[in-house]
């Protein structure tokens, strides 16, 4: 079990480093989404086996958080080798990734920052054991989604953030609401629409042969984003024909 305290010290090492500064309020609530999205890749490092170096991808990697404080307080902890790969398009926020990688005390994890979109295919890895998205905005938690299935990782962990209308299945969602004469009221469809894309997610992954969970992985009070999609790949063939049956009735208008 990790404790705050450590993850708001490494915090504060790699991304604040002034030692008479202290975290801010939204640091602290960043280190507590951490502590559960550790424990669940904790879980999956245990399961993972010690034989061979543990590679994951952090995609929209933002200022890396969760890969960089997974080297550390998952895989180095455990003396586990490996390497972490970080996709982030801005290029600000990838030097900053690299910024507080030089902070890292993570000996034999190898971490590699790729500036990219993550719909660039050649920044994935083939067959990584752990696909990692936090908060990934609107269509970059699909284009995740898509690319973690293609380069076939073991296990991806999704959190996915806002809903925005260029997500695909938001518009499907808008024109089944219209078709079923649903009311207007903001609140009303905001839940159906967000209903419809968790849906198409969970369906799209189990059609690709990931057994798939839904679980908040910290209360909505720390993020209202607070669903974690906890896939791993089993490729059993009767769920994916039946998954992929639901997803095709789904889009069928
Ligand atoms: C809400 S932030 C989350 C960052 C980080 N995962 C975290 O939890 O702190 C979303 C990040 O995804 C990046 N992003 C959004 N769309 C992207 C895309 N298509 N390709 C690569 N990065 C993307 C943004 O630049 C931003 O840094």
């Amino acid at each position: 079990m990790l404790a705050l305290s450590d993850i708001e010290a490494v915090l504060h090492r790699l991304y604040i480093a002034a030692p008479q500064a202290s975290l801010r309020k939204e640091d602290r609530k960043k280190a507590t989404e951490l502590g559960g999205m550790l424990l669940e890749i904790d879980r999956i490092v245990k399961a993972v086996g010690k034989g061979r170096p543990f590679r994951m991808v952090d995609a929209a990697a933002g200022k890396a958080y969760v890969g960089l404080l997974a080297a550390e307080l998952v895989l180095a902890r455990k003396a586990r080798t490996g390497q972490v790969i970080l996709i982030e398009r801005e290029s600000r926020r990838a030097t900053a990734c690299r910024r507080a990688g030089a902070s890292l005390r993570a000996p034999g994890v190898d971490i590699e920052v790729r500036a990219t979109d993550v719909a660039d295919a050649a920044a994935w890895p083939q067959e990584p054991d752990l696909v990692v998205a936090l908060h990934a905005c609107g269509p970059a938690a699909d284009t995740i989604a898509r690319q973690a299935i293609a380069c076939r990782t073991r296990h991806l962990l999704l959190v996915p953030c806002c809903t925005s209308e260029s997500v695909a299945a938001s518009q499907l969602a808008v024109r089944r609401a219209e078709a079923l004469g649903l009311p207007h009221h903001a609140e009303v469809r905001r839940r159906f629409i967000q209903a419809m894309v968790d849906s198409e997610r969970t369906l799209a992954l189990e059609a690709a042969g990931y057994e798939t969970t839904v679980i908040p992985f910290v209360p909505p009070t720390v993020t209202p984003h607070n669903l974690l999609w906890r896939a791993r790949r089993v490729g059993e063939p009767r769920h994916m024909a039946a998954a992929a049956e639901k997803l095709e009735r789904l889009w069928s208008d």
